[in-house]
C-alpha cells in the first residue's frame, strides 16, 4: 500500500499496513516517558537481554564524563548474540547470507555460525590471545571478518577493526596505537573483479610497527603472498588442528569490560580509539534496531556497509544477531559487473529492509531507474540512509524507484562515538526528505550557540546532547583527556555532550543535520581528519607543509583539496601532483586520495601557528574570506 504526502508540508505518512506491524505506535507518550524516566526505560530494555548476573547500579555518574552503566553485572555481547539462540528454534535459522563479489556463495545458520566461532576462539587462545588485549583485525567483507570479531568478543579480547580500504601507515599507526601483537587478515578480497592486496599491506605495516607477533591470514583470493615463519599462519591451518573442536565457554565478562576498540578522524592529530563495552552498547544498539528497523523474526536485513566502521560492528554484526534477524553481506561494488547488482541481490533473496549511504544511492542513481526496475523489489518494507545528509533528491529517488512509495526511509543520524542512533524517525511518524526526525528514546537533543544558549528555531547551531545513554563511548585508549577536551570541555559547565555537528530544528521539532563543524571531511560517507591526509602528504620528501580541506561534490558529498608548500629546491609539476595523490592513496587508502592537489608559496595561518583552512575552503569555492583580523599573513 503506498503511503500519502502531503505536499504543503512536504511529508510523506506511513500506510496503515506499515503503522499496524509497527514494534513502536505512539513515538510522543513513549519519548516523554523515556527521558522523564531514563533509567527505567533503560533498566526495562536491559532486561530483555540475558545476563551472567543482574547489575547493580543502572548508572554510575560519579565521574563525569566517564559514565559507567550497568555497573556489577556481568554479561557478554556472545551471549545473547549467539549462545542463547543455540537453546531454540533460531539455532536451525539462517544467520548470514553471504555472497561474494565473483558469485560465489556461503550461508550460515546460527548454529554454523556458532560452532565456527568457538572454534576459532579456541584457535585465538591457543595462539596467545588473552582476555583484555586488542586483536587488530584487517581483513575484506568476508564471512571470516564476522567470526573474528565474534571470537575476539567471546573469550573478552577487544577487537580493533581496521578497515579494508585503508593501507599501510593507517594500519601501522592504529596497529601500534593499541599496541597489538595479533593480527587477523587475508591474503586479499575481491573489488570491481580485481583482487586486493591486503596481506602485502598488512606485511608493510607489521615491518612499521613492530608489535605484532602472530599473523593469521584467510585464503580468499589464493593470490600469492609473503608469509613470515614462526609469525605468519594461515587460517585454514589453524581451523584445522584438534585444538579448533575442543568446547570453548563465553567468557562471563563484566559489564563494563571493552568490547572493542574502533579509530575515527577527528580534528587533529592521530586518530582515536573510541572504546565500546559490552553490556551498555548491546542494551543500546539492539533497542534502537529493534524500534527504529522494525525488526521482526522473518526478516531478512542488509545493512550495505562494511563491518570495519561503526555502522557495520552495529548493525551488521552485533545487533541483527542479537535480535536473531538474518543478515545480507556482499563482499563487492554495488556496480559490479553492472549497476543492477544490489537490485538483484534484493529480489534473489528476498531482502526486507535495506539500510545505506546517500553516496551509495546517489552512485546507482546515476545509472537510472531501469537498472532497478528489471527487478521485482516487493520484498522491501522499510529502507534507511546514514553516514551523511541526504539530498531531497536522492531521498525521493530512493524512496519511488527502491521503495516505490511503499516503504518509509529512516534517515538515522548517529556516530562512531554514539555506538547507534541518536536522532532517527520511527516507520510511524511522517517523513520530511533530508530530515533525520527526531530524537531516539532517552535523549535530550538540542541546537545551542556558542554560549549554550538554545538558537532559534530555524537557526544553524551546534547539535548537543545532554544526557548520558548506554551506548555511548567511554573514552578514547590511552588518551582519557582527549575524551575530555574533544566531546565534553566546550559544554562543561552545563555536562553537555558536543557532536561536531551543526543542525537546525524546524517548526514541527524535525531535525535537519547541516554538517560537521570540524575538520572532519566526510568522503562519500568515509569520516577522514584533515590531519591525517596532511601528515600523509608531509611525510612525501618533497612536501614541506600540506593543509588538506573538503570541498562540496554532488556524488561523493566531499572531496578532498590539498594544498602543498614543497621543499626547497623541489619545483611544482603536474606529476609531482600526481605522485603526491597516489602517495596519499598508498598511505591512508583510495578513500583518502585527493581529487586536487595544488602548489603555494604559503598557507594562511593564524598568529598562533594553526592553519586557517576555512580561508583555503573560501579561495576555493571563489567565496569571499569573511574575517581575516586573527590571520598572520
Ligand atoms: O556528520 C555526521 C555524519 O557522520 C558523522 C559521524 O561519522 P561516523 O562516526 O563515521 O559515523 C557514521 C555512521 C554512523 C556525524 O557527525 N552523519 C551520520 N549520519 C548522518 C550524518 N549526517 C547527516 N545525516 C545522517 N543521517
Amino acid at each position: 500500500m503506498e503511503q500519502s504526502f502531503n505536499p504543503s508540508k512536504n511529508m510523506y505518512f506511513p500506510s496503515k499496513e506499515i503503522i499496524k506491524k509497527a514494534n513502536v505506535n505512539d513515538y510522543e507518550s513513549l519519548y516523554a516517558k523515556s527521558v522523564k524516566d531514563r533509567e527505567g526505560f533503560w533498566a526495562a530494555e536491559a532486561r530483555k537481554l540475558d545476563w551472567y548476573k543482574k547489575w547493580e547500579k543502572l548508572l554510575d555518574d560519579s565521574q563525569k564524563p566517564f559514565y559507567r552503566w550497568f555497573t556489577g553485572g556481568k554479561f557478554n555481547i556472545i551471549h545473547n548474540a549467539l549462545d542463547r539462540h543455540q537453546k531454540n528454534a533460531t539455532r536451525n535459522k539462517l544467520a548470514i547470507i553471504w555472497e561474494g563479489e565473483p558469485g560465489d556463495v556461503r550461508t550460515f545458520s546460527y548454529h554454523a555460525l556458532n560452532r565456527e566461532v568457538t572454534r576459532f576462539s579456541n584457535v585465538l587462545k591457543a595462539m596467545g590471545a588473552r582476555k583484555g588485549e586488542v586483536v587488530t583485525i584487517y581483513m575484506p567483507q568476508i564471512p571470516e571478518l564476522v567470526v573474528a570479531m565474534l571470537a575476539c568478543a567471546k573469550i573478552g579480547a577487544p577487537h580493533s577493526v581496521v578497515y579494508g580500504g585503508f593501507s599501510v601507515e593507517a594500519l601501522a599507526e592504529r596497529i601500534e596505537d593499541a599496541r597489538s601483537r595479533i593480527l587477523l587478515t587475508a591474503d586479499g578480497g575481491f573489488r570491481r573483479g580485481k583482487p586486493t592486496q591486503l596481506k602485502k599491506i598488512a606485511n608493510e605495516a607489521m615491518q612499521r610497527s613492530a608489535t605484532i607477533e602472530v599473523c593469521i591470514t584467510v585464503k580468499r583470493t589464493g593470490e600469492e603472498c609473503y608469509m613470515e615463519n614462526d609469525r605468519d599462519f594461515w587460517y585454514h591451518d589453524l581451523m584445522g588442528m584438534p585444538i579448533a573442536n575442543s568446547g570453548c565457554c563465553t567468557e562471563q565478562t563484566d559489564a563494563e569490560d571493552p568490547l572493542f576498540i574502533l579509530y575515527t578522524s577527528g580534528t587533529t592529530g592521530k586518530p582515536k580509539g573510541l572504546v565500546h563495552t559490552h553490556a551498555g552498547y548491546a542494551v543500546y544498539t539492539s533497542t534502537t534496531y529493534n524500534y527504529v528497523f522494525d525488526i521482526k523474526p522473518e526478516d531478512r536485513w542488509w545493512c550495505a556497509a562494511d563491518p570495519g566502521w561503526i555502522t557495520g560492528h552495529s548493525y551488521i554484526v552485533y545487533t541483527p544477531l542479537i535480535n536473531g534477524a538474518t543478515v545480507m553481506m556482499y563482499e563487492g561494488a554495488p556496480n559490479h559487473p553492472y549497476p543492477n547488482r544490489w537490485w538483484q541481490i534484493i529480489e534473489k533473496y528476498g531482502i526486507n529492509i535495506l539500510y545505506t549511504s546517500p553516496t551509495a544511492i546517489r552512485g546507482l542513481m546515476r545509472f537510472g531507474a531501469s537498472w532497478a526496475d528489471r527487478h521485482n523489489l516487493s520484498s522491501l518494507r522499510l529502507l534507511g540512509s546514514v553516514g551523511e545528509p541526504i539530498n531531497p533528491e536522492a531521498w525521493k529517488w530512493y524512496y519511488e524507484v527502491i521503495g516505490k512509495s511503499r516503504c518509509p526511509i529512516m534517515d538515522t543520524w548517529w556516530q562512531t562515538e554514539t555506538g547507534g542512533f541518536m536522532i532517527t524517525p520511527l516507520p510511524i511518524m511522517p517523513l520530511k526528505p533530508g530530515s533525520a526526525a527526531k530524537p531516539f528514546f532517552g535523549n535530550e537533543v538540542a541546537i545551542v550557540d556558542e554560549q549554550g544558549v538554545e538558537v532559534k528555531q530555524g537557526e544553524e547551531g551546534n547539535l548537543i546532547i545532554k544526557n548520558p545513554w548506554p551506548g555511548m563511548a567511554r573514552t578514547i585508549l590511552g588518551d582519557p583527556h582527549r575524551f575530555v577536551e574533544k566531546y565534553w570541555e566546550k559544554y562543561s559547565k552545563q555536562g553537555w555532550y558536543l557532536a561536531g555537528d551543526s543542525a537546525r530544528i524546524d517548526e514541527d521539532g524535525y531535525y535537519w543535520i547541516i554538517g560537521r563543524i570540524d575538520d572532519v571531511i566526510k568522503v562519500s560517507g568515509y569520516r577522514l581528519g584533515s590531519a591525517e591526509i596532511e601528515s600523509a602528504l608531509v611525510s612525501h620528501p618533497a612536501v614541506s607543509e600540506a593543509a588538506a580541506i573538503g570541498l562540496p561534490d554532488e556524488l561523493r558529498g566531499n572531496i578532498i583539496h590539498a594544498t602543498v608548500i614543497l621543499r626547497q629546491n623541489i619545483t611544482a609539476s603536474p606529476a609531482l601532483a600526481e605522485e603526491l595523490k597516489m602517495h596519499v592513496e598508498k598511505e591512508i587508502g583510495p578513500i583518502a586520495r585527493p581529487a586536487f592537489v595544488e602548489f603555494a608559496e604559503s598557507l594562511p595561518k593564524t598568529r598562533s601557528g594553526k592553519i586557517m583552512r576555512r580561508v583555503l575552503k573560501a579561495r576555493a569555492l571563489g567565496q569571499e574570506t569573511g574575517d581575516l583580523s586573527t590571520l598572520e599573513e
